[in-house]
């Protein structure tokens, strides 16, 4: 990486850290640095472009849609300011923009694949960080910031089959690890990121199965 694509990355880091500051529902800065260092670590397993990796990884939730009223073209459009500021080749901002563009789960019967490897190890970073003890901390995180119930037995996960309707959908956090975190170790791209996956899996499984079983204590 050249020196000048150094400080860009500098710069990119300082200006996201000034926008997420803050932030309590598990989309932090700290979030993004996690993503940041696994998306690196993929990076360089499977051979991807590590500026374009690290330029998407720190301005993927930028403006995530979660937070502007459902508008998904919010990041793409903050990210494309932000790049143009500092420079970058346009080459470089569309493929970054497209990456941040495609890049959020949007239910369990929606695919958006990733056109780039760059684009795949991003994805499959972002769906790290959902799962093992950090992903079950975010998703409490943000079930409470979002102001929903832990868990109620009479809400039944659901399967959805649009993005509308798993933007829609006001179900409990405890179902949202089978509506999706449950699913993700299945869908990651590169074959470093499903090694990773395996074992955040497993442990997420076994928290969910511990819940459900203290969750029904003495229940006849
Ligand atoms: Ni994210």
């Amino acid at each position: 990486m050249s020196p000048e694509e150094q400080h860009i990355l500098h710069r990119t880091e300082q200006h996201v850290r000034g926008v997420l500051a803050g932030d309590s529902s598990g989309h932090d800065w700290w979030h993004i640095h996690r993503v940041r260092n696994l998306a690196r670590f993929l990076a360089r397993q499977e051979g991807a472009d590590i500026f374009v990796v690290e330029l998407a990884a720190l301005l993927h939730d930028i403006a995530d849609w979660k937070f502007h009223d459902g508008d998904e073209t919010a990041g793409p459009r903050a990210a494309r300011q932000w790049l143009e500021s500092q420079q970058v080749a346009e080459a470089v901002i569309a493929e970054v923009t497209d990456i941040i563009a495609t890049l959020s789960f949007k239910g369990a019967g929606v695919s958006c694949p990733m056109k780039t490897l760059a684009g795949q190890v991003v994805q499959d970073a972002d769906r790290l960080d959902a799962l093992g003890a950090i992903g079950i901390a975010r998703t409490f995180a943000y079930g409470g910031h979002a102001g929903r119930a832990m868990y109620d037995p009479d809400v039944q996960p659901e399967h959805h089959a649009s993005f509308a309707e798993y933007r829609a959908a006001e179900g409990t956090t405890l179902n949202h690890f089978t509506e999706k975190l449950l699913l993700l170790r299945d869908r990651m791209n590169t074959e470093a990121a499903r090694r990773l996956a395996a074992e955040r899996h497993a442990f997420l499984e076994e928290f969910h199965r511990r819940f459900l079983q203290e969750w029904n204590f003495g229940e006849e």
